[in-house]
């Protein structure tokens, strides 16, 4: 699998010779950020066949059979402070839309926040983390990514059957996890050059990919779900919500999640 993910990279990619394949693995974002504590270089990429300790935003697992789906995740070391990558789910965001078109012909939408849909099913989820110095500088982040590929409907487990979905169930070609893979890592490539220098430029395209935008959602915290209407997402990557009351909010996705009002998107 790794030399058909290289020959499927953009000729000279920076990263090529950084690139490690698993057959099987607990987390491609645990071990990465085990390599990262140890010394690990910027453009460090783990990319496995199957997880057994797969995780999900909001301590959620993230299922991770073998054979259909691509389980990545890249080591960044942007030289910054924090604050200046509230935005990078949105970016990875956007390079996973990038991706998905260029390896299956389509352009999925993104679910606030890191949600990668289409035709309302979820396709891919992102989880991002990030650990600082003493210095309080970003020391590394690692985006986690993991995309359903090649599973049919009757694949997923009942409980997400009837809102999951992959890249074979739309695409009009047989998707090939290789290019995907060579495609995400091409992709993010392009998204490390502008993080920092084109943060608008990114945010205006992660506006035009997320579906959220303009539906009535519900806005949901451990107590209380209140209904209201996405209306913009900052650009820190915030929900800006409008109440029935009039009042708007900012909504910052590590407290709440977001549904809408109609089913999962
Ligand atoms: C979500 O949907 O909440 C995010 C899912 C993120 C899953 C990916 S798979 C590769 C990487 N390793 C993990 O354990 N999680 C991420």
């Amino acid at each position: 699998m790794i030399n058909e993910i290289i020959s499927n990279l953009t000729d000279g990619q920076v990263w090529a010779d950084q690139i490690s394949f698993y057959e099987e693995i607990t987390s491609t974002n645990d071990v990465l950020k085990e390599m990262a504590k140890n010394g690990a270089p910027h453009g460090t990429v783990l990319i496995a066949d199957r997880q057994t300790g797969g995780r999900g935003r909001m301590g959620r697992s993230f299922l991770s059979p073998s054979g259909v789906g691509i389980y990545m995740s890249v080591l960044l070391r942007p030289n910054c402070i924090p604050s200046q990558l509230m935005h990078l789910t949105c970016a990875a965001a956007c390079a996973a839309c990038d991706a998905i078109e260029e390896a299956a012909g389509f352009r999925p939408g993104i679910k606030w926040i890191n949600d990668i849909v289409y035709q309302k099913r979820k396709l891919a989820g992102i989880l991002t983390e990030m650990s600082l110095d003493a210095q309080q500088h970003v020391d590394y982040a690692v985006i986690g990514i993991g995309i359903n590929c090649c599973q049919e409907q009757q694949d997923f487990s009942p409980e997400i059957r009837d809102f999951a979905g992959s890249l074979a169930m739309f695409s009009d070609n047989p998707v090939n996890r290789a290019q995907v893979a060579a495609a995400m890592v091409d992709a993010f490539v392009l998204m490390d050059k502008m993080l920092l220098a084109k943060k608008a430029a990114i945010m205006e395209q992660y506006r035009k990919d997320c579906i959220t935008l303009g539906q009535a959602v519900s806005v949901i915290r451990p107590d209380n779900a209140q209904p209201g209407t996405a209306i913009d997402v900052n650009e820190d990557g915030a929900l800006i919500v409008a109440y029935p009351s009039g009042k708007t909010e900012a909504v910052n996705s590590g407290e709440v999640s977001v549904r809408g009002l109609y089913g999962y998107v």
